[in-house]
């Protein structure tokens, strides 16, 4: 999709398949509309049909606006929408304009939003592009983003080179962080028989080489000779053999201050020998979200080329029961030398995460962050509503959150205490895979935890709100690309000491 910032004179003169005007409650109350819009609008007002609340859209068919085929009212409610707010707004105008079939939407933006500048460009920018997109449809021949080409932000006071540089820029921000999001939402939404875990490294060399970024990727002989006990053993049972997929983002002169990403990437779970029943197993699909995520904020970084340092990590491996598969009571020695006692086979996501966080500290990680659609258990906590977190550092998990709250996903932290750690005591290894139904969320984190070796490390169980029953908000029914935005803004928050600020401190420079 292309955006596009400009200023000065009447948004009605510029030629486009609608103009959409966004109107606030107290205008319509205080009367105090443009007096091109009075006349139109506070009837509609009169008869309830347009009252300015938020998310509110009405059609009006242009009339005696020769420049435009329709007008599309969009409700702001009652002062100045949050951010989420805001983004979820832009996103029911991109639905509207394309059920109107629009393919050039010019955005007249008001005063009141103007200084807002970068943030608000961007926040627009992402509720407009996430909010067009569909999963693709295998028989129907669908265009993009709903046929919605190019929006115009356009502000009718002229305005000056410093709001058209943050306008710009915001854009730009936008537009990255939300087709980065569109990436893993593609990704994920592919159906098992579509993406194994070879072609999801190939999608992720693609990514990489679009941005001459180095990356590798071993095959299932190379995870072996390894050591990584634990993606061997659950990718052992399909006849799509496992991958372990690395790419190197590097930001700095030194490769330094590492941010490790690490996503779970089971291309699909079917519980392997540990069988999951029937019903709505085929959400397993999205069983990489976690995967797709990382892989869209490479894409993203490759795009704004923030000066920090990177390492993504993605263990690839299909789930399957077979007569090759690894079953209960195995015991398995991961790549950290840790032995695992397999209790669920169902309990995969853990396993591979393990020989991942290993891979990505020999990598230079010296803080990580891995993204998974780890368990049910964190949708009876949270339904599809939160990400549930674990984590072994407060303050960087306090970082992360503030970053949430920019992106507008929620992450929830959940608690972590020593008993829940006893829990996954095993009698004849190291530590166990599954530790009983309660607290499985907690218990399932910090699995995972114990290979971080005490560095600073985050969890986020992501299996309720990476694929969604219905549309909600910015997404579509389907898979939501989560996380995509919250880690980018993470790591592009200069005050996080993932930037040059940080990497410039600790060489005395
Ligand atoms: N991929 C699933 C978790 C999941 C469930 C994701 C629902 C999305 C929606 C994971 O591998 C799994 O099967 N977890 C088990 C763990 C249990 C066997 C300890 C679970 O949550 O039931
Ligand atoms: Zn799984
Ligand atoms: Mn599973």
């Amino acid at each position: 999709m292309l955006i596009e910032w400009n200023s000065g004179g009447s948004s009605a003169a510029i030629t486009s398949d609608a103009l959409c005007v966004i109107v606030s409650e107290a205008e319509l109350e205080h009367g105090s509309l443009p007096v091109e819009w009075k006349a139109r609008i506070e009837p509609l007002a009169k008869a309830g049909l347009f009252t300015g609340k938020l998310n509110q859209t009405y059609i009006l068919t242009a009339g005696d606006l020769p420049n435009h085929s329709v007008v599309i009212l969009a409700g702001s409610g009652k002062g100045i929408p949050e951010a989420e707010e805001m983004r979820v707004l832009a996103a029911q105008v991109s639905r509207a304009a394309i059920r109107q079939k629009v393919s050039v939407l010019v955005i007249q933006i008001p005063e009141v939003l103007m200084s807002h500048g970068a943030g608000m460009a961007q926040t627009l920018t992402e509720g407009l592009v996430l909010g067009s997109y569909r999963r693709k449809h295998y028989k129907q021949e669908q265009p993009l983003y709903g046929g919605l080409t190019s929006v115009v932000f356009h502000m009718e006071q002229q305005t000056g080179e410093a709001v058209n540089n943050s306008w710009n820029q915001g854009i730009q921000r936008g537009l990255a962080f939300a087709e980065a999001t569109n990436l893993a939402r593609d990704l994920t939404n592919l159906p098992g028989n579509l993406l194994t875990p070879s072609t999801l490294a190939a999608a992720a060399i693609e990514v990489a080489e679009r941005h001459g970024l180095p990356a590798e990727v071993l095959d299932e002989r190379e995870i072996e000779q390894k050591g990584m006990g634990g993606l061997l053993a659950v990718g052992k049972g399909s006849v799509h053999p496992p991958r372990m997929i690395a790419i190197r983002y590097q930001g700095t002169g030194d490769w330094e201050n590492v941010v490790g990403i690490v996503g779970k990437g089971i291309t699909f779970d079917t519980g392997g020998i540990s069988l999951k029943r029937a019903p709505g197993m085929e959400d397993m699909i999205s069983d990489m979200g976690g995967a797709a995520a990382v892989l869209g904020v490479i894409d993203a970084l490759g795009r704004l080329r923030p000066r920090i340092n990177v390492v993504m990590v993605i263990p690839a491996a299909e789930n399957m029961p077979s007569a090759a598969a690894f079953k209960p009571g195995d015991v398995i020695t991961s790549l950290s030398g840790r032995t695992v006692e397999v209790l669920n086979t169902d309990a995969e996501g853990r396993i591979v995460l393990g020989d991942a966080l290993t891979y990505a500290m020999e990598w230079g990680a010296e803080r990580i962050i891995d993204v998974a659609t780890l368990t049910g258990a964190v949708l009876s906590i949270l339904g599809d509503i939160a990400t549930g977190a674990v984590t072994n550092d407060e303050p960087f998990l306090q970082e992360l959150l503030a970053a949430s709250r920019l992106s507008g996903e929620k992450i929830w932290p959940l608690p972590v205490y020593p008993e829940f750690r006893e829990m996954l005591r095993s009698e004849v290894a190291d530590i166990r895979n599954a530790a009983g139904r309660f607290g499985g969320a907690t218990t399932a984190g910090l699995f995972i935890g114990e290979f971080a070796e005490g560095r600073p490390w985050i969890h986020l169980d992501i299996a309720g709100t990476a694929f969604l029953s219905k549309e909600r908000g910015v997404n579509a029914k389907g898979a939501t690309g989560v996380m995509v935005r919250t880690l980018l803004e993470y790591l592009l928050n200069p005050s996080n000491g993932t930037g040059s600020e940080h990497a410039a401190a600790s060489t005395g420079n």
